[in-house]
């Protein structure tokens, strides 16, 4: 029999390619390129040299950004509140590459790296089985069971080259953010050690001057930075450098998995942090204040679903199509500051913004009289007002 496993290049997986050819099974590999920072080159060299029969290398970069951080953007979505969901996106987009590679192959299975403990193995097994149900999903992890250091030591026993960073920690990344989790971030307590970090600089050591940037959005999606246009991915790469040189989008957090227990999870996404900020912003001066608490519900739902490896279920797609309406007019400018790990948004303008400077303004302009405002109150107050008074009148009674 022949798989087809989604190859990173990491521990599990290299270790996985070995383990499937001592079972006498054909793998066949494939790794995305996500912006992950990672030599394609050098992860298929050791594809080959675990024992991968072909290697498939796919650069879906902009259909990362295009398909699946686009509408992240506009959905602000940030799980609890923290997490930029930059794993959660990439593996629908990775299952459904291992199903297209997996019908060409002629192979029976799709596998990948993810513990049994994790939220990625649902994300990878829905989506394959809702695109192939013919397809059979393995998660050699969830087989063989064995500890981190079980699997080094399994891996050096077979001379499998694993590079020195996916050693210390496990590490998922792509255009929208870099995943650390395991060894020495496990224990919450601890503060996360530097050599956890890639993207960012520590925020004390960052540059002693702040740096100004500016947003340019159309229809929620950010099209240009500093006055230039440029797509979507080639954006987000060259911000995550820029925010992520000031110390910008350093997170940590206790995260609620979707397998009933909290993990501490670190993470470092300068762009996504930076980019929901100014979208944000822009949406609060655009919107109605009753769009503006709709959306934030919808939005959380989007968020939640996506997280929860349910990409492929229909209220996502609904979801999707009403914030992308609401977000019909987010179009204009953000301009933020950064400086030593703070990131302020300090301007914004749109033509659909909903400010006025004769409206808000204390010096000139619209101002109500004593009567209007007075008029105003009443009505407003009213029934709490009489609420209260008659909760008095009924108690005193
Ligand atoms: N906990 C995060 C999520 O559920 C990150 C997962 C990181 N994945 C990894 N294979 N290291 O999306
Ligand atoms: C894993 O356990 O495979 C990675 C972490 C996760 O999926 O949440």
């Amino acid at each position: 029999s022949k798989v087809v496993l989604a190859y990173s290049g990491g521990l599990d997986t290299t270790v996985a390619i070995k383990w499937f050819e001592e079972q006498g099974i054909e793998v066949v590999t494939f790794t995305a390129e996500l912006g992950q920072g990672a030599e394609l080159d050098e992860i298929e060299r050791r594809a080959y040299e675990a024992g991968s029969s072909k290697h498939y290398s796919l650069n879906l970069i902009d259909e990362f950004a295009d398909v699946y951080v686009a509408p992240a953007i506009m959905a602000n979505a940030l799980y609890e509140g923290e997490y930029p969901i930059s794993s959660s996106l990439s593996r629908p987009l990775i299952a459904s590459k291992l199903v297209e590679i997996a019908e060409r192959e002629g192979a029976d299975a799709v596998a990948h790296g993810c513990t049994s403990k994790g939220n990625d193995q649902i994300r990878f097994d829905v989506t394959v089985r809702s695109l192939n149900p013919e397809l059979k999903v393995i998660a050699p992890t969830r087989i063989w069971r064995w500890t981190r250091k079980q699997e080094l030591e399994y891996a050096a026993s077979r001379g499998l080259r694993i590079p020195e960073s996916h050693k210390k920690y496990s590490i998922d990344s792509n255009i929208w953010g870099r995943s650390i989790e395991g060894g020495a971030v496990e224990e919450p307590w601890n503060e996360p050690p530097e050599d956890a970090f890639e993207w960012t600089s520590p925020p004390e050591r960052a540059p002693n001057e702040p740096e100004y940037i500016e947003i340019g959005f159309d229809m929620g999606v950010p099209v240009a930075l500093n006055g230039e246009k440029m797509k979507l991915s080639d954006l987000v790469m060259k911000l995550n450098s820029i925010a992520g040189k000031h110390g910008v989008g350093r997170i940590d957090h206790m995260e609620s998995r979707v397998i009933g227990f909290k993990s501490r999870e670190v993470y470092e996404a300068p762009a996504a942090i930076t980019l929901i900020k100014a979208h944000k912003d822009l949406e609060k001066a655009i919107l109605t204040r009753r769009e503006l608490s709709f959306k934030e519900i919808a939005d959380r739902e989007w968020t939640n679903l996506v997280y929860e490896g349910l990409w492929g279920e229909p209220l996502r797609e609904s979801l999707q199509e009403l914030i992308k309406g609401m977000n019909k007019y987010v179009c204009g400018e953000v301009r933020l500051k950064l400086f030593k790990g703070r990131l302020s948004v300090v301007g914004r303008r749109s033509d659909y913004m909903l400010y006025d400077l004769k409206i808000a303004g204390y010096d000139e302009g619209w101002y109500p009289t004593d009567e209007e405002a007075r008029g105003f109150i009443n009505a407003w107050g009213l029934y709490s007002v009489m609420a209260r008074a008659v909760r008095r009148n009924v108690q005193e009674a």
